[in-house]
């Protein structure tokens, strides 16, 4: 009798449970009940939802059961269950359920179709979607909870905070390994071509493999390089790093876990996927609008596959990006199939130099080291590094650094690839690598070295001379050109100025040359004539004047085509400017960002020099935020829109652009508004291209606007990336008091803004800074006075008085989207630069006047 009671009742709950169907929204799953057709589960945070999808682009037949981001615009999946057993979208029925074993299964009807074939006696069985996407089986009371399973355990193709990509070795035997599939097409979740994990062999370098042609090998298709400074030797710009990439685990033992994460302020925003066609790229989710911009994608050029050129021969990139292949010093091709091989046979002695015996080392700079480095744990110096090498006859190589320690190689040099040399990438970028070559091919080399010194030399004076001439025999020519005039107001003409390297402008005269590409490599910058610009600016007219530029005035055009343009035109008289001039249409026309102004083309005539940009119609950020008139318009979404707008292209400018870039002159002025009111940075007549590893130059010409000088740069003549971190600062600070920086002079006796910002913050007043305008807008709310808190807050940590303090520009990027209780403190502004004479507008030095313009006093502010 009891016992046929306790059945009835199993039975009866068992019936109630069944019934049980999760439709509205909701955020835990109970055993027992079911996920059906369109009900989502969300994360608490609702950054997050579990649901059946139907892959955006395909056919709507297939349904997967999978997490995808609830803010993103487009279906974006971070996770997927069932991504090789779809179930059919015409089914009647299907449905994921918590089984009371403790099973998570996707059921098309009553059949299983994937299960995470888990089970426990722990009871109380929920699945929840946690705050950054992971897919956690629970069981057990609360005081004795069990964790069943986890879905970042299991990942898909997406590699999110939170997760790792590990490796777990037992004597060098690979126990357990981290493997990320790509889908197999954008509309297809079942795995693809290509695999990332770890390197099986511990180096924890990171692969992507391509599986088997027709079930052959698998192929090596991508090496990540070897965990250098806290960055892939092989990976450009210190992206990963910037991003919180991290490696824990010892690479020296061979037992034991090594694994990557990574970390951000805001987990549910990052994410990085390798996409079908084995391209690994990171993205970022913009709050405001839903809209991923890619952040870092893995280059697709030649040299970046694995191994393009070989055994001992290096890769660099052609003028169209094709992989050139070099042996290396001391090797020659093959006889046959592609690579080289030793053209002499090492000694294994030390090299003598009197009798031109022995072995010695080329050096190859700016590489991504090959593969198969052994580490020398005990060696730390770069001298005994190579002692080591020329001691050890098997040793072919060795490279080292600070930050790899002593790497030697014993085997041939496979998949070095030539990083490019000039301006371009960023600090970090190539190590050093010592081959290990016989001495008497070295001393033939190195003769072979200076006579090309010297023909180079020769070719570069003639090439000068002959470009001098064309230059004059240019002129003259476009006066026939002019007369055909700019076509349609789009880029079409006749001649285009090709400009390289940013050393050398020469000029080219072709056909008709092909539409420009929105394409940061093309730097071809069109030609306007004079007369085109006259005639767009109504002849130059008073009326047309838009403002006042660095160096010239800005006009605003119509184009025969009808294209609005502002035309900057550089003053004659001051003779000065033409240094900025040649600066600007180099570095602008190779950087292309929607928050910076966008060049059109140039016009060089004569002495005159014409900058033509895209028309912006609400002029620049200053001629309305500090209007009293016009500044209402700029409610706080919009001013918090211009800040992050600024920051982006900043951000793009320090490290995403080619070229690393310091603007130099970052002011309110500076920012240009589109009719969207983006802010557009603009002037680009005083920025500076960073090469190689440099992180700092000096300069005897200060050059800029006081008030947004970083004291190590007004008082020394330092100028960094943080230097324009501490402009930026000033800026935020302006947008959101609508106050000039020099305005608050008299202010509560406070030296300047950033005294008075830091006074008021300091003591919790924050909320006074904010522009009246704002708190008094009826749609003020707590959460844009908590923005802008948060926007002072980052501000006050930008104009720290040591450059080594302030945040960089990802950093800014990434936290301006994050609590400001993650933020560090400020510290206190203890000396200011101020300028006593009363006209504290953009100088520019001229000889030592420069600081007689504007006597500098250094005060020091009370720290409370
Ligand atoms: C879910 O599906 C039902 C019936 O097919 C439909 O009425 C409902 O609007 C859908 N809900 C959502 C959020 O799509
Ligand atoms: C787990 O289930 C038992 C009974 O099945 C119940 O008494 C207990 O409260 C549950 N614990 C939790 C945390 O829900
Ligand atoms: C994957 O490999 C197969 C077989 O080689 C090939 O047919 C297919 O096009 C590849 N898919 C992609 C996305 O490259
Ligand atoms: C290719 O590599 C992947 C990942 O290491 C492995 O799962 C797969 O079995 C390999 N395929 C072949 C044909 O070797
Ligand atoms: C791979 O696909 C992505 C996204 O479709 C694309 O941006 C990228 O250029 C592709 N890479 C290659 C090498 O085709
Ligand atoms: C170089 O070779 C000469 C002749 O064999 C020898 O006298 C000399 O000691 C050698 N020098 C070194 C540094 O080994
Ligand atoms: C020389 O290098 C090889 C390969 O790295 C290593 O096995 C060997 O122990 C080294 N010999 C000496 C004497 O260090
Ligand atoms: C992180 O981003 C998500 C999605 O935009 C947002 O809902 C959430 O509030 C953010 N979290 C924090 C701590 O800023």
């Amino acid at each position: 009798m009891p016992r046929a009671t306790s059945k009835a009742l199993a039975l009866l709950i068992f019936l109630l449970y069944v019934g049980v169907h999760v439709d509205a929204a909701t955020t835990t799953l109970s055993q027992g009940q079911s996920l059906v057709g369109n009900a989502t589960l969300y994360s608490s945070n609702g950054a997050f939802l579990l649901s059946f999808f139907t892959p955006r682009g395909g056919d709507g037949s297939r349904m997967y059961l999978g997490v995808q981001y609830a803010k993103a615009v487009e279906q974006t999946v971070q996770w997927v269950a069932n991504r090789d057993a779809p179930v059919s979208a015409a089914a009647s029925s299907y449905s994921a359920t918590v089984t009371e074993s403790g099973d998570l299964q996707v059921l098309e009807g009553q059949r299983v179709v994937w299960r995470t074939g888990t089970s426990s006696s722990a009871g109380n069985f929920t699945l929840t979607v946690e705050d950054n996407g992971n897919l956690v089986l629970n069981g057990g009371s609360d005081s004795q909870a069990v964790q069943l399973w986890q879905s970042f355990d299991y990942p898909t193709d997406t590699f999110v905070p939170g997760m790792r990509i590990t490796l777990e070795r037992q004597n060098d035997d690979v126990v357990a390994q981290t493997l990320f599939k790509s889908w197999r097409s954008p509309d297809d979740p079942a795995p693809g071509n290509f695999t990332l994990g770890q390197d099986p062999l511990g180096s924890a370098q990171l692969y992507i493999w391509r599986s088997g042609q027709d079930g052959g090998e698998n192929t090596t298709f991508w090496r990540s390089g070897q965990w250098a400074n806290n960055n892939f030797v092989g990976i450009p710009w210190r992206a990963l790093n910037l991003y919180g990439f991290q490696l824990s685990g010892d690479p020296s033992k061979s037992n034991g876990v090594m694994s990557y994460t990574f970390n951000t302020f805001n987990s549910s925003l990052y994410r990085f996927v390798l996409q079908p066609n084995g391209t690994e790229t990171s993205f970022m989710l913009l709050d405001a609008t839903g809209d991923w911009e890619v952040v870092w994608s893995q280059p697709s050029i030649p040299c970046h596959d694995y191994n393009v050129c070989g055994q001992n021969a290096q890769c660099s990139s052609g003028d169209h990006g094709q992989a050139v292949c070099t042996c290396l010093e001391g090797f020659e091709q093959k006889s046959e199939g592609v690579g080289c091989v030793r053209r002499a046979q090492l000694t294994c002695s030390e090299r003598n130099v009197s009798m031109s015996s022995g072995d010695d080392f080329a050096e190859l700079s700016g590489v991504k080291l090959p593969n198969y480095a052994a580490w020398e744990w005990t060696v730390s110096s770069a001298d005994s590094c190579r002692r080591w090498c020329l001691a050890n006859c098997t040793c072919d190589a060795y490279s080292y650094s600070s930050g790899t320690g002593c790497l030697t190689w014993s085997q041939e040099l496979v998949d070095i690839y030539r990083f490019p040399t000039g301006p371009g990438p960023g600090p970090g970028e190539g190590y050093d690598l010592y081959i290990k070559v016989p001495a008497s091919l070295l001393d033939s080399g190195s003769k072979r070295r200076r006579w090309t010194k010297v023909i180079v030399s020769v070719v570069i004076v003639v090439a000068f001379v002959l470009a001098a001439c064309g230059f004059l025999l240019c002129k003259c020519s476009r006066r026939i050109r002019d007369k055909l005039g700019v076509g349609g107001g789009k880029k079409k003409t006749g001649a285009s100025l090709m400009l390289h390297s940013g050393r050398e402008a020469k000029k080219e005269f072709s056909g008709p040359s092909q539409p420009d590409h929105e394409d940061a490599e093309n730097s071809e910058l069109p030609l306007f004539a004079l007369e085109t610009l006259a005639v767009a600016t109504g002849g130059f007219r008073e009326s047309n004047k838009l403002g006042e530029g660095g160096f010239g005035l800005v006009y605003k055009g119509t184009l025969p085509g009808g294209e609005e343009v502002a035309v900057k035109r550089l003053s004659k008289s001051s003779g000065q400017g033409s240094e900025e001039f040649k600066n600007e249409v180099i570095l602008i026309s190779k950087l292309q960002h929607r928050n910076l102004v966008r060049i059109l083309g140039c016009c060089i005539q004569g002495d005159e020099k014409m900058l033509v940009y895209e028309y912006m119609p609400n002029k620049s950020l200053d001629a309305i935020l500090f209007d009293p008139a016009r500044r209402g318009l700029l409610d706080w979404k919009t001013r918090l829109h211009i800040i992050e707008g600024i920051a982006r292209g900043l951000l793009y400018l320090h490290r995403d652009s080619r070229l690393r870039v310091v603007h130099r002159d970052l002011k309110a002025s500076n920012i240009l508004l589109d009719r969207d009111m983006n802010p557009k940075i603009s002037d680009f007549g005083m920025a500076r291209i960073f090469g190689g590893d440099q992180n700092q130059e000096n300069t005897n010409r200060v050059v800029g606007t006081l008030g947004y000088m970083s004291p190590e740069y007004a008082m020394e003549g330092l100028f960094s990336v943080r230097s324009d971190m501490y402009s930026f600062g000033i800026l935020i600070l302006e947008i959101i008091t609508g106050q000039k920086n020099s305005s608050f002079h008299h202010m509560e006796g406070s030296i300047n803004i950033v005294g008075y910002a830091w006074q008021m913050w300091n003591a919790d007043k924050g909320e006074q800074l904010i522009d009246p305008l704002i708190r008094a807008s009826s749609s003020a709310s707590a959460s844009a006075s908590r923005e802008a808190l948060r926007c002072i807050h980052m501000a006050l940590l930008c104009v720290q008085d040591h450059a080594g303090d302030r945040p960089d520009i990802p950093y800014v990027v990434l936290a301006l989207g994050s609590d400001s209780s993650l933020l560090p403190m400020p510290r206190p502004p203890t000396f200011t630069l101020q300028c006593t004479s009363s006209d504290r507008d953009t100088f520019r030095e001229r000889g030592d006047e420069s600081y007689s313009a504007c006597d500098l006093t250094v005060t020091m502010l009370q720290g409370r």
